[in-house]
C-alpha cells in the first residue's frame, strides 16, 4: 500500500475518444483493486439532462443551475458500472452518438467544468482510484502520482468506433465515423477551458498497433513501480 494517500495512489488516464481509455481503465482498476471513475460519463449525464430540459449549449446561467441540482453517481453492477443522474440509471441513454457530440459542446462550458471538477476531486481525493478523461492529469489532479496519455491514429479510433456501432446494428459508414472522431478531437483540443492536452509528466502511449493486453501491461508495470518506490520511502 502506498504511503502517499489513504487508499493508494491516483492514476490519471487522459486521451482522445476511441483510444481505448474505458476498456483499459476498467481492466487496470480490476488488476489493482482500485475504483474506476469515468469522468466522460459525468459530462454525458449533464449533456443528457440539458437536452431534456431544452437548455441551449451556450446558456451558461441555466447550465450552472442544472449542475447545482444534479448529482452524478456510479454504482457497481457485476463487472460493469451504472451511471446514475439524480438516482436515475442513464447508462444506456448517454452512449448515443448524438449525446457524444452534445457532450463535447457542453463540456467546453465553464460552469459545467467547474461543477464537475469539484465532484471529481471529492471522488478521487483519498486515492486508490483511476480517473479517465481529458484533463485529469492537467487540471483535476495535476499532482496525480501516475499519469498516462493514451492516443491512437484518428483512422484507427474511427475504425474501432465503427465496429462497436456496427455490432449494435447502427448503420453509420466508416468514413462518417472517422469524420466524427476528427470533429470531436477538434472540439476537445480547441476549447478555451481545460482543453485535451498531454500533461508534461504523463507517459504517452500510442495504442494504434498495440493490443489491449500490451497496453495494460505497460500501465500496470508503471503503477506497480510507483507503488514500490513509495513503499521504500
Ligand atoms: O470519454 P467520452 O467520449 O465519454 O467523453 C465525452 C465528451 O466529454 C468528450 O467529447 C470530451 C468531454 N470530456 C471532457 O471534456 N473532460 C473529461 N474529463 C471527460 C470528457
Amino acid at each position: 500500500m502506498s504511503a502517499v494517500r489513504e487508499n493508494g495512489v491516483i492514476v490519471a488516464i487522459d486521451g482522445p475518444s476511441g483510444a481505448g481509455k474505458s476498456s483499459l481503465t476498467k481492466l487496470l482498476a480490476q488488476r489493482l483493486g482500485y475504483i474506476h471513475i469515468d469522468t466522460g460519463a459525468m459530462f454525458r449525464a449533464v449533456a443528457l439532462m440539458s437536452k431534456r430540459a431544452g437548455i441551449a449549449t451556450d446558456d451558461d446561467a441555466r447550465l450552472a443551475e442544472l449542475c447545482r441540482g444534479l448529482e452524478v453517481t456510479f454504482v457497481r453492477d457485476g463487472e460493469n458500472c451504472r451511471v446514475l443522474a439524480n438516482g436515475e440509471d442513464v447508462s444506456t441513454e448517454i452512449r448515443t452518438e448524438e449525446i457524444g457530440l452534445l457532450t463535447s459542446a457542453i463540456s467546453a462550458r465553464k460552469p459545467v467544468r467547474e461543477a464537475l471538477l469539484t465532484m471529481q476531486r471529492a471522488m478521487g481525493a483519498k486515492g486508490g482510484v483511476i480517473l479517465e478523461g481529458r484533463d485529469i492529469g492537467t487540471v483535476v489532479f495535476p499532482d496525480a502520482e501516475v499519469k498516462f496519455f493514451l492516443s491512437a491514429s484518428a483512422e484507427e479510433r474511427g475504425r474501432r468506433r465503427y465496429l462497436e456501432l456496427a455490432a449494435r446494428g447502427d448503420k453509420a459508414t466508416l468514413e462518417e465515423t472517422i469524420a466524427k472522431v476528427i470533429q470531436r478531437d477538434q472540439q476537445d483540443e480547441g476549447r478555451e477551458h481545460a482543453p485535451l492536452k498531454q500533461a508534461d509528466d504523463a507517459l504517452p502511449i500510442d495504442s494504434t498497433s498495440l493490443s489491449i493486453e500490451e497496453v495494460l501491461t505497460v500501465m500496470e508495470n508503471a503503477v506497480r513501480e510507483r507503488l514500490a518506490q513509495d513503499d521504500k520511502r
